[in-house]
């Protein structure tokens, strides 16, 4: 059994992780001194957002050295440390990797800038005397213009160029990018827009797009998405990531709705797992959950790979929120949609305990497990997140569920560091804090180190199969073995709890009832 077919993830957006420097910004050192927190919390491995030298146009997804840790992070030698002292605690390193675009600020760029129209520089980036009608996954056009009058494509950001994965420097440098983190230890990759690196020759208008709209809900077969070449440099990587043993891995972010073109990334000689994002879309419905559970376990079956489940990231509405909404509102980022986040909380206390008992691998979102909600009402002068300027303030953007996390005390920054925060924490997480949830059993931190605890000890966990059973709808029960049952009641009403031994529930059980939007797991008898 190898260690990432059912491990329990932990993801660091490291800017609002933990400060140890004082200066607001989350960096090394900050995630260094809590690591005890995270073995204590019982996670297997850290996935740590891009750390390299960035402008930060996009959190860091703007990468302007591959090979280089930016300043407000620390520097090569920490992340080195950190690497091993993660290892000495018994946590696995993967670190984000970005290929499909650069930050202009990239060497490559600035050469291609001075170098010209029909320099060499500017093959490596799509360079045109002529647009096509794609428009930027952050809203407004996917082109910009530069001072000799031609354009180049960003799928993101301005500040984001894609680059060329037909020319020959492009293919050569990732492999390379690769083993040089391989050398320093880590144990896997997060491959950013993994689907969308080769587009189709030609750069053809898109059909049916709607101008200035942006969209996230391109059509798999739209032509810079899911292209079958792709599938060629994922085979090539693998067999770089094959030198280092079997215990390295990948993770592939692949926003890919059609189950059998999804499982292609799996095959065997690709990408060890990927983020199972409709999961994650999936409304509070129970019949809805069942039917994507099935059709995950369906399409990694073929395969042969682990499923993943993911509640949060940093790049959606957090889910103590989501789960507080109205379905027909569930993803959307604007002032004064309707929410009940107690609802909300009681929702994502079940869905921790749903995705930590289904087959596979579990991600935790840092926060999820303190039970945050998305921050909307941030001063607008401090939104960072590109999405908000170039949607015109239409999408209030990614920055309320990336606000630095609140470690202790009664006031911001909670702990955060010695310095401020880089975004204003609300300060009715002082209910919230790290520090304040452990002195708590009933707590939603609690309820994750329990969970994760036993997820750990209990044979029926993890990697396998399991069973539905039969039940009222609204009910989502399953077996696993050996003597193992996972329920979760979303029908609206207080149901009896199956017999067994309970081993953990989200929510008081009452003379043995399970409450309207709680989850328990028992221990039954084979
Ligand atoms: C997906 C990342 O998760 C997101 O944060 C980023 O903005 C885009 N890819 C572009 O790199």
């Amino acid at each position: 059994m190898t260690w990432w077919r059912d491990a329990a993830i932990y993801q660091v957006y490291l800017r609002s992780f933990a400060d140890g420097d004082g200066d607001g910004t989350g960096d090394i050192a900050g995630l260094e001194s809590r690591l005890g927190y995270l073995r204590e919390l019982g996670v297997d491995a850290l996935w740590i957002n891009p750390w390299y030298v960035s402008p930060m146009a996009d959190g860091g997804y703007d990468v302007a050295d591959y090979r280089a840790i930016d300043p407000a992070f620390g520097t090569l030698a920490d992340a080195e440390r950190l690497i091993e002292a993660a290892h000495r605690f018994g946590l696995r390193i993967i670190v984000d990797i970005v290929p499909n675009h650069a930050s202009d600020q990239h060497p490559w760029f600035q050469q291609a800038l001075r170098d010209g129209p029909g320099s060499p520089a500017r093959e490596r980036f799509h360079f045109r005397d002529e647009t096509n009608n794609w428009q930027s996954r952050f809203g407004g056009p996917a082109w910009s213009r530069v001072e000799d009058g031609q354009w180049y494509l960003h799928l993101f950001d301005a500040a984001q160029p894609d680059l060329n994965w037909e020319h020959p420097d492009v293919r050569a440098e990732f492999p390379s990018v690769l083993r040089f983190w391989l050398d320093r230890g880590v144990d896997g990759f997060r491959i950013d827009v993994a689907a969308r690196l080769v587009k189709q020759a030609g750069l053809p208008d898109k059909r049916g797009r709607i101008e200035g709209v942006p969209t996230f809900t391109d059509a798999d077969d739209a032509p810079d998405k899911d292209r079958p070449e792709v599938h060629e440099i994922y085979r090539d990587w693998r067999l770089v990531l094959g030198e280092y043993g079997p215990d390295r891995v990948f993770v592939g972010e692949i926003w890919v709705r059609d189950p059998e073109r999804f499982a292609l990334y799996l095959r065997p000689d690709e990408l060890h797992t990927a983020f199972n994002f409709e999961f994650l879309k999936c409304a509070w419905e129970a019949g809805a959950f069942r039917e994507v559970i099935d059709r995950t376990l369906a399409t990694h079956a073929k395969v042969g790979a682990p499923p993943t489940w993911v509640l949060s990231n940093h790049d959606v509405t957090r889910h103590v929120t989501r789960y507080g909404r109205k379905r027909s509102a569930f993803l959307k980022r604007e002032h004064g949609v309707p929410t009940d986040l107690a609802l909300g909380t009681r929702r994502a206390r079940a869905a921790a305990l749903l995705t930590m008992a289904l087959p596979g691998g579990v991600y935790v979102y840092q926060g999820d497990e303190l039970g945050l909600p998305e921050v909307f009402d941030l001063p607008d002068e401090l939104r960072e997140d590109p999405v908000f300027r170039r949607t015109g303030g239409l999408d209030l953007g990614r920055d309320g569920c990336r606000v630095p996390l609140p470690w202790g005390g009664d006031a911001p920054p909670f702990e955060f560091g010695k310095g401020g925060a880089w975004l204003p924490q609300p300060p009715e997480w002082r209910e919230l804090t790290a520090a304040r949830q452990l002195g708590d059993p009933d707590s939603m931190l609690s309820l994750y180190r329990l969970a994760l605890r036993i997820r750990r000890g209990e044979p029926a966990l993890g990697d396998g199969g399991m069973r539905w059973l039969d039940s009222e709808p609204g009910v989502i029960d399953f077996e696993r073995d050996p003597g193992f049952r996972c329920v979760v009641n979303l029908t609206g009403h207080e149901i009896d709890v199956p017999p067994g031994e309970p081993l953990i529930a989200s929510a008081a059980l009452e003379g043995m009832r399970l409450p309207p939007d709680a989850a328990v797991w028992l221990r039954t008898s084979d």
